[in-house]
């Protein structure tokens, strides 16, 4: 379970919807790495990728929850449950994105 981008897709500071398989996930090139979580708010259905990332907290756009892009944790209520982390790895141009 995998997908392969390329880091011209990623804007440093933007958040991107990649779909791994049939999973969304957040990816986010923060301070020259990329990071990735389960893409669906862990507190309702809210595509976190359509939120605001502030340095690595990425802030979901329904309630305000923030997560921790490097980690997956739930930093800022309402959300408690952790996001899934996804393993990134950089070769080149290709991001490749893919299930822990
Ligand atoms: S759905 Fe994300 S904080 Fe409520």
């Amino acid at each position: 379970m995998k997908a392969t981008i390329k880091k011209s897709e990623l804007t440093p500071g933007v958040p991107k919807l990649v779909m791994v398989d049939d999973t969304p996930v957040c990816v986010a090139l923060i301070d020259g790495e990329a990071f990735a979580i389960g893409d669906t708010c862990t507190h309702s259905d809210a595509s976190l990728s359509e939120g605001e990332l502030n340095g690595s907290l990425i802030e979901c756009w329904l309630h305000g929850a923030e997560f921790d892009m490097r980690t997956g944790e739930a930093v800022t209520p309402p959300a408690t449950a952790p996001a899934k982390k996804f393993d990134v790895h950089i070769d080149g141009e290709d991001v490749t994105i893919s299930r822990t």
